[in-house]
């Protein structure tokens, strides 16, 4: 029996805005840009991931505002009522990229709670790779990954008011500014030029490369929180007069700038600090990058180090933690709506689930490579290529649920034509090439 309770509201468009650039703005921006980046040849995946985010991932991020709102429901719900029953089976899907991804993703957020911890008591080991290595896997990372989803469940169960949109509102501008901050300091660093070079030098050689296109296309929508339902189900919060392309430009280009300036910080840092050949050939190799050259900068900084790595590392866990409980979000709101269950019940039993899902990714570095490969170049890939086209071919008038709140322009007719045409076929010969990577044979 689907809950007849009034649904619950954001209580400010700043809220709402907030929480949306909580749950874009998160490891993806950090860790996970920083490592692909490192991976898949610097500028050139820089470059196309503009390039994806502007001309597929915008499109697609209003495409959910406009279903989440004009619906009212979670993803399965919003589907059914603008598709028909027939097209709830596809809700399941972003409910099992919800699963999938959370379940690995508070793995990485245990370690940052880790890091933050250790930055207090400052005591990280001279050995900065040794210490990644030894916090990634194993029981203690397990332990973490366990403690963390104990916390997410505890705030989505407090539901969206009280829970996602205080956290949100509060720490999200500290983690900009933090950001912000050390690029400065990189650039005052000597030798950091050879990290410009590899962050901003684009081989144009490698814009074709197909590893690179859709390790770009993958990031962008991972960063985004694309793909999924998540944007549809923050918006299915949203009252009814928003400016959602405003709203949707303004949370692309939030996450974007977070993403940009942290790589102006870690690449120069890398370099000017002797790291890159351990991070491009060590053994825990690039998805460590972030992890090892950030306490190595704080020590080298001195007394302010120490203050500036807490702050960091406490920011950084608000940031995953912002988008986590997104991600449970999801799949909470679709137990809610779909089988009636109370949000108590809800958050907890699939945070349960979630959290023994994870364990093979604490216990391995390469199940949760994989799972995060898997993940975003194929998940949320093919979520956002479902997206598409039922916004673009399915969906009666789309343009009539975003003019509502803003002035109809020419703008919108390219947004459909954007998700009737070119966005899926992007989407379809990345999905292609990425199936034929990750599947063996
Ligand atoms: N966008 C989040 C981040 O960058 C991760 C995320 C992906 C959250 C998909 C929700 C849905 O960290």
């Amino acid at each position: 029996m689907p809950s007849d309770q009034p649904r619950e509201q954001w209580a400010s468009r700043a809220g709402f805005i907030l929480a949306a650039v909580g749950s874009a703005v998160g490891l993806g921006n950090m860790w996970r840009f920083s490592y692909l980046t490192a991976e898949s040849g610097g500028a050139a995946f820089l470059v196309l991931y503009v390039g994806i985010t502007l001309l597929v991932g915008l499109p697609v991020l209003l495409a959910e505002f406009a279903l989440g709102r004009g619906s009212g429901k979670s993803p399965i719900g919003a589907l059914a009522h603008y598709g028909g029953s027939g097209w709830r089976p596809l809700g399941w899907l972003f409910v099992a990229s919800g699963f999938l991804i959370l379940s690995y993703y508070s793995v990485i957020a245990g370690w940052t709670v880790r890091y933050a911890l250790t930055a207090l008591l400052g005591s990280f080991p001279e050995d900065f790779g040794g210490f990644f290595e030894r916090v990634a896997t194993g029981r203690s990372a397990l332990a973490w990954h366990l403690g963390f989803m104990v916390v997410c469940v505890a705030i989505v169960r407090g539901g969206v008011k009280a829970g996602i949109e205080r956290t949100a509102v509060i720490l999200m501008p500290l983690l900009f500014l933090l950001v912000v901050g050390l690029a400065l300091y990189a650039a005052t660093l000597e030798g950091s030029g050879a990290g410009y070079r590899f962050y901003l030098e684009v081989d144009f050689d490698e814009l074709g490369d197909w590893s690179v296109i859709q390790a770009a296309a993958g990031q962008a929508f991972f960063s985004l929180s694309l793909g999924m339902g998540c944007m549809m189900t923050y918006a299915s919060y949203l009252s009814r007069d928003e400016h959602l392309p405003n709203e949707s430009l303004f949370v692309a280009f939030s996450d974007f700038a977070v993403a940009f300036i942290a790589g102006l910080a870690v690449f120069p840092l890398i370099f000017a600090l002797g790291l890159d050949a351990e991070i491009t050939s060590g053994s825990v190799g690039t998805m460590g990058a972030l992890f090892i050259t950030l306490p190595k900068t704080f020590a080298e900084m001195g007394g302010a180090g120490h203050v500036v790595g807490v702050l960091f590392f406490v920011a950084l866990v608000v940031g995953a933690l912002t988008s986590a409980i997104s991600l449970l979000e999801v799949v909470t709101a679709t137990a809610v709506d779909g089988l009636g269950w109370s949000r108590h019940r809800a958050a907890a039993l699939m945070g349960a689930l979630i959290a023994v899902m994870g364990i093979p990714s604490a216990l391995s570095l390469k199940v949760l490579g994989f799972m995060d490969q898997l993940a975003g170049n194929v998940f949320l890939v093919g979520g956002a290529l479902v997206l598409s086209l039922f916004v673009g071919w399915r969906m009666a008038d789309p343009m009539a649920e975003v003019r509502r709140g803003a002035e109809s322009t020419t703008w919108f007719g390219l947004w459909v034509w954007l998700l009737r045409v070119p966005v899926p076929l992007v989407l379809a010969v990345v999905l292609v090439q990425s199936l034929r990577a990750l599947l063996p044979g």
